[in-house]
């Protein structure tokens, strides 16, 4: 593949009921980012919302891309994704006259996005937004989709929105100053899209491992465009989550549940989806809708991309106990998603506590 090749951006549509959100993917795209809006006619006046981590490591680019922006900057890390930082963003919005024609700009991981989407939701009962996202997670998933929100003191993301954005501009490049841990993180729902949509796409994550951890654009542009592909049809077959959309929802039953038992510290979010897909394959074997060796494959590849944080001293009750609480228990009901081959899914309804308690038994954790 030539550089030039590379350049040229791949666009991906996400359509909700007459809106298009379009989704550009180039690296170096967000060195484009102001003629790119401009082309678009995205407004011409542009709130630029990141975190302070983010901007010293990449506003520069983001100022010749946009010309001279004072960003909004607000804290980093889950714990202000909340409604204190919204307040942040709609009081430097007022102090700056923004009005119902501009955009924010936000320039970040998924926190950044979901919050400052949150604040662009509700903000003048909604302005435009661009996501620039900067986390492999945020580039595969989090800025896609158009679901934004915050968490509230007594849980996760209880306060959110469907906002779709104006335009999404995924830059591999900006993956270059991104943690290892962090990578690795995003690298898991990767695989959530090859085990769910594509296996293509998981066998070349098995195969080019090493191509992925050096970040080598040649690798990790493709892996990218298939993931948000997949994600964007998805979205665009189903928005709001009636029933399709649940397939996301792969190895996040699990993986949610262990995120809160351990207080969202222990694992990062892929890490505990990671789990989460490995539980799903072993349901999934136990009840005979999955080969054995197909769930060998995922355990695999998920080992091959780790190390993961250990889970064997987490409470399988206690998990049980987060998994009765998740959102996506509707009218009493779990809808629980196992693959049946690698690229194939079932979402099914009728799953026993019983069969969950052996599952995270067979995986040593205690009762
Ligand atoms: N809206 C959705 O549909 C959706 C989907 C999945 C996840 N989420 C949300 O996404 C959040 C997790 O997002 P995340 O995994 O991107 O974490 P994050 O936003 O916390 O980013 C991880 C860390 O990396 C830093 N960082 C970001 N880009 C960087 C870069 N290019 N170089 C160096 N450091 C960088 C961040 O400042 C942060 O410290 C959660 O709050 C989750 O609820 C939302
Ligand atoms: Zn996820």
């Amino acid at each position: 593949m030539t550089i030039d090749l590379l350049n040229e951006p791949v666009r991906i549509d996400v359509h909700a009921g007459s809106q298009v959100a379009p989704i550009w993917i180039a690296d170096g795209i967000s060195e484009r980012l102001g003629a790119m809006l401009d082309e678009q006619a995205i407004g011409t006046r542009r709130l630029v919302v990141s975190n302070p981590v983010i901007w010293r490591l990449h506003g520069e680019r983001i100022v010749r891309a946009l010309g001279a922006v004072e960003p909004i900057l607000i804290p980093d890390g889950e714990r202000y994704k909340n409604l204190q930082s919204v307040s942040k963003i709609y009081e430097a919005l007022i102090r700056a006259g923004a009005d119902r024609g501009s955009v924010i700009v936000a320039v970040g991981g998924g926190v950044l996005g979901d919050t400052a989407g949150f604040a662009a939701a509700t903000f003048l009962r909604g302005i435009r937004l661009v996501q620039v996202p900067t986390t492999l997670l945020s580039q595969v998933d989090s800025a896609i989709g158009g679901k934004v929100g915050v968490n509230h003191a007594l849980g996760k993301n209880l306060i959110g929105a469907f906002h779709q954005p104006a335009a999404v501009l995924i830059d591999p490049g900006l993956l270059a100053t991104l943690p290892r841990r962090e990578f690795r993180s995003g690298l898991y729902e990767v695989v959530k899209y090859g085990v769910i949509a594509s296996p293509d796409l998981f066998e070349r994550l098995l195969r080019d491992t090493k191509a992925i951890f050096a970040r080598d654009p040649g690798v990790i542009m493709p892996a990218i465009v298939e993931s948000c592909r997949i994600k964007a049809d998805v979205v665009s077959k189903d928005e709001r989550e009636g029933g399709l959309r649940r397939i996301l929802n792969y190895g996040h039953t699990v993986g949610h549940a262990i995120e809160s038992v351990t207080k969202y510290r222990r694992f990062r979010h892929g890490e505990a989806i990671a789990y989460g897909m490995l539980a799903a394959a072993d349901l999934a074997v136990a009840r005979g809708a999955l080969a054995e060796v197909n769930r060998q494959a995922i355990a695999r590849l998920i080992a091959q991309l780790g190390p993961l944080p250990p889970a064997v001293d987490l409470s399988s009750a206690e998990i049980l106990d987060a998994i009765r609480r998740d959102k996506k228990v509707v009218d009493g009901k779990l809808h629980f998603v196992i693959p049946i081959q690698i690229g194939a899914t079932v979402t099914i309804d009728d799953v026993t506590e019983n069969e969950l308690k052996a599952v995270l038994q067979r995986f040593g954790l205690k009762s």
